[in-house]
């Protein structure tokens, strides 16, 4: 029996909705367990600047570093999308809380669970058991290098900076997770032509010397794009940095079904951040139809991953296998043959799930 503090941080559009289901599935581990989990709530993104004017109040940050976890859910408003000159933006909010709780490894697991093998756009025999864990580097890369105007403005650039000490360091965690699966590590760059890549190649050629047990592979981004949409049985882990690992989960999705399937873990030095793959998703926002199972996920990763809590991790993965089993589909997963009243809405698929646990 434990006692942890969870930060929520629901952010924008429908991440209001998803977080509140995912913190109900939170709340009955703790009863079923006997744990004790308390809760506080913070602001990030779009909400954050209409609050305060800053995409991540120092308040909020604050709350972070002092919780066991953060739940989060989405950051964005198109307001913001289609106004390149906008100065302040909700995404700023996300990269910020990032770099600031050194959030370096963001673990991504694409994993189909079996009822959802005609969700997917790929046919099914090239699909069904395909189970990959991405490593995202998440705080370096282009995202955070110097970038700016020159020539009055009409040139712009985005300088893309890695140091050794930080692919060193996702490596590892990649090579780790490899060696508790099935031990195959498949690292993506574009060493052809970029010198971050070059760097990031030498890195883990090294870092491989250390897991003779680990298979490796190294594949240019272009070459893995094309390979995880033909066989993605291949891949096991994949390593990648942040500009690439951004692209090919998004690509990866379409594995589970649906980018509401998703979930993901940002970890590093402190306070892991537990969240959604997918965005706001404002043009559904308030409609009630999101699917939740994304952050009931990432709910589940973050009793594992930040609380060690195995069992409760399983019992809730288990429990959406079994909503799925018993028909429950959410809008974006279900198709022409499900019966309209399996159909359900975001807390009315969050209810299912809690029925079993
Ligand atoms: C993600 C998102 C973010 C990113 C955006 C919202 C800044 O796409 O988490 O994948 O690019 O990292
Ligand atoms: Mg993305």
């Amino acid at each position: 029996m434990a006692t942890k503090h969870i930060l929520i941080v629901p952010g924008d559009g429908i991440g209001q909705e998803v977080t509140a289901v995912g913190k109900k599935v939170l709340d009955k581990i703790a009863v079923k367990f006997g744990h004790t989990f308390t809760y506080d709530e913070a602001l990030i993104g779009h909400v954050a600047i209409e609050a305060t004017g800053n995409p991540l109040p120092d308040e909020s940050l604050e709350k972070m570093r002092k919780s066991d976890a953060v739940l989060f859910g989405a950051v964005g408003h198109p307001k913001y999308d289609n106004d390149p000159s906008a100065k302040v933006r909700p995404e700023q909010g996300l990269l910020k809380m990032r770099k600031e709780l050194g959030l370096y490894a963001n673990l991504r697991p694409i994993k189909l669970f079996d009822e959802l093998l005609e969700a997917s756009s790929i046919k099914p025999e090239i699909l069904k058991g395909a189970d990959i864990l991405f490593f995202r580097e998440l705080t370096g890369d282009i995202y955070f290098g110097e970038k700016g105007r020159k020539n009055n403005g009409d040139t712009a650039y985005d300088i893309a900076e890695y140091s050794r000490y930080e692919v060193e360091r996702i490596a590892r965690k990649a090579f780790d997770a490899a060696r508790t699966r099935r031990k195959k590590l498949c690292s993506v760059d574009k060493a052809n032509v970029i010198e971050t890549s070059r760097l990031w190649r030498e890195v883990v050629q090294k870092i491989a010397l250390e897991y003779p047990d680990v298979e490796v592979e190294h594949q240019f981004v272009d070459a893995t794009a094309m390979l995880l949409i033909k066989d993605p049985r291949r891949f096991d882990v994949v390593v990648t940095a942040n500009l690439f690992g951004d692209i090919l989960t998004d690509e990866a999705s379409q594995i589970a079904g649906s980018m509401g399937m998703l979930a993901s873990a940002s970890i590093g030095d402190g306070t892991g951040v537990y969240e959604p793959i997918h965005g706001s998703a404002h043009d559904i926002t308030g409609m009630g139809v999101a699917n939740p199972l994304a952050s009931i996920l990432s709910a589940a990763l973050l009793l594992d991953i930040s609380f060690n809590m195995k069992a409760e991790s399983e019992m809730v993965i288990s429990a959406v296998d079994k909503v799925l089993k018993a028909g429950f589909r959410t809008r974006d997963i279900a198709n022409a043959q499900t019966p309209a009243d399996k159909i359900l809405g975001t807390a009315a698929m969050g209810e299912e799930v809690l029925k079993f646990i």
